[in-house]
C-alpha cells in the first residue's frame, strides 16, 4: 500500500527532479566539478548500490566546497548547497567530507566535451517545457501546443539547441545502428530530413567508398555542414536544402535513403507520400531504410515511445509514434517489398524495405 501511495506521489512531484538536472547542466556544475578530478574509486564502484553520502574520509581534498562551487558560478552559497544535496541524492554527486564531485555518470554524460555527452538534450527537454505546460488544453482540443507561426524565421539559438540535441542522441544510437544495417553495400546515400546530419557522418565514416547527401531544411543544415566539417567528410558527404513535402526529390538518384525520426512528425497518408516520393528516388533494387521509435501493439508501450507521443501531439500538427505493422503497411502501399524490422534497443527499430 506504501510503496503504490509513494509511486502516485512521486510521480506528481517528479518534475522537481528534472527541474534539478536541468539548472545543474544549464548552471555549468558539471564542468566546474571536472576541474576537482575523478571520484574516489570506492565512490565509484558503488555508485549503484549506495547513495553518495560519505561524510566520513578525514583530510579529504578532492572536489570542491559548496562555497567555493557558489563563489565561482555566481551563486547563493546558501542555495546552493541545498541545491548541490539534491544532485547527490540523484546520484549526479557524490558528496565526501564535505566537498562535492561528479559521480561516473555525470562525468559520462553532463561534462561537455565528453564523447557521450547528453547535456544538448537535457537542455532540449527543459526547452520544450512549456509545451508540456499545455497538456491539457492539447487532450481537450487534440491540437498542438506550438506557437510559432509557419511563416516565422525560427530562433537561431533554438534551432542550434535542437540540432545539438539531435546529434547527442544520435551519436549514441548510431553504433547500434550500424551494427543493424548492411551499409558497406550502399554507394549513394540520402540521408532525408538529417538534421545535424550524424547518421550520414557515421555510415559514411564505416563505409569510404559511400558518398552521402543530407536533405532537410535551410536553417539545420548550417549546423549540418559544421559537424560534416569537424568531421573531415566534406568531399563525400554534402547537404541539399529543400522541403520533401512541397518538392520532388531526384530520380532514381540513390541507393539507400535513410528517413530517421522523421515520420513520427507526420500523419500517415503524408507519410505515404513521403515514402512514395523516396521510391521515385531510389534505383532499382535499393533500399528505404525508416529508424524510429515503435509502439507496441496496445500502444500502452515501451514507456519512452508513448510518451514521445505525446511529446508530438503537443510539438507537431499531426504527428505521433506508430507501431511496426502501420510502418510495413506503409511501404507496402509506397510499392516497397522484402520488408524487414530489426529492433535497435527496446524503443526503437529500423524497418528496410526495397524498391523491387
Ligand atoms: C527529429 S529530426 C531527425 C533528424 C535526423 N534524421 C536524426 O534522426 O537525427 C527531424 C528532421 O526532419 C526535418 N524535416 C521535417 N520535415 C521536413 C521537410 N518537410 N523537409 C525537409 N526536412 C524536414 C527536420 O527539419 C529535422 O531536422
Amino acid at each position: 500500500m506504501k510503496k503504490d501511495l509513494e509511486y502516485l506521489l512521486e510521480l506528481g512531484w517528479a518534475y522537481w527532479k528534472s527541474q534539478v538536472v536541468f539548472t545543474g547542466v544549464e548552471l555549468g556544475i558539471f564542468e566546474l566539478l571536472k576541474e576537482g578530478g575523478k571520484e574516489p574509486a570506492d565512490v565509484a564502484a558503488g555508485f549503484s548500490l549506495r547513495r553518495r553520502t560519505q561524510p566520513k574520509g578525514c583530510g579529504y581534498k578532492g572536489g570542491k566546497e559548496s562555497t567555493e562551487i557558489a563563489r565561482r558560478l555566481g551563486t547563493d552559497p546558501r542555495a546552493m548547497e541545498m541545491f548541490l544535496n539534491a544532485l547527490v541524492s540523484l546520484r549526479l554527486l557524490s558528496k565526501r567530507a564535505n566537498r562535492y564531485q561528479n559521480t561516473s555518470v555525470a562525468s559520462r554524460y553532463l561534462v561537455r566535451g565528453a564523447a557521450a555527452y547528453q547535456g544538448d538534450r537535457i537542455h532540449h527537454l527543459h526547452n520544450i517545457w512549456p509545451r508540456w505546460e499545455k497538456l491539457q488544453e492539447s487532450v481537450r482540443t487534440g491540437r498542438s501546443a506550438l506557437e510559432e507561426k509557419e511563416d516565422e524565421k525560427p530562433d537561431p539559438q533554438r534551432v542550434r539547441d535542437f540540432m545539438t540535441a539531435m546529434h547527442n542522441y544520435a551519436q549514441m544510437k548510431a553504433k547500434t545502428l550500424l551494427k543493424r544495417l548492411n551499409v558497406r553495400s550502399f554507394r549513394r546515400l540520402l540521408d532525408l530530413g538529417g538534421g545535424p546530419g550524424t547518421y550520414a557522418i557515421a555510415i559514411a565514416r564505416k563505409n569510404p567508398r559511400l558518398t552521402a547527401v543530407v536533405y532537410d531544411l535551410a536553417h539545420n543544415l548550417e549546423i549540418a555542414r559544421e559537424f560534416i566539417k569537424g568531421a573531415g567528410l566534406e568531399d563525400r558527404v554534402t547537404t541539399q536544402v529543400g522541403n520533401f513535402l512541397e518538392e520532388e526529390l531526384p530520380e532514381e538518384a540513390f541507393d539507400a535513403i535513410l528517413v530517421s525520426n522523421v515520420l513520427h512528425i507526420y500523419d500517415p497518408p503524408t507519410n505515404i507520400s513521403i515514402l512514395k516520393k523516396c521510391r521515385k528516388a531510389l534505383q532499382p533494387g535499393g533500399r528505404v531504410v525508416i529508424h524510429d521509435f515503435l509502439l507496441d501493439e496496445s500502444g500502452t508501450g515501451p514507456l519512452y515511445p508513448v510518451f514521445f507521443s505525446l511529446n508530438m501531439l503537443l510539438g507537431t500538427c499531426s504527428g505521433a509514434c506508430y507501431r511496426g505493422a502501420e510502418m510495413k503497411e506503409w511501404l507496402f502501399t509506397a510499392g516497397f517489398s522484402g520488408i524487414k524490422t530489426r529492433f535497435l534497443d527496446k524503443d526503437s527499430a529500423v524497418i528496410i524495405g526495397i524498391r523491387g
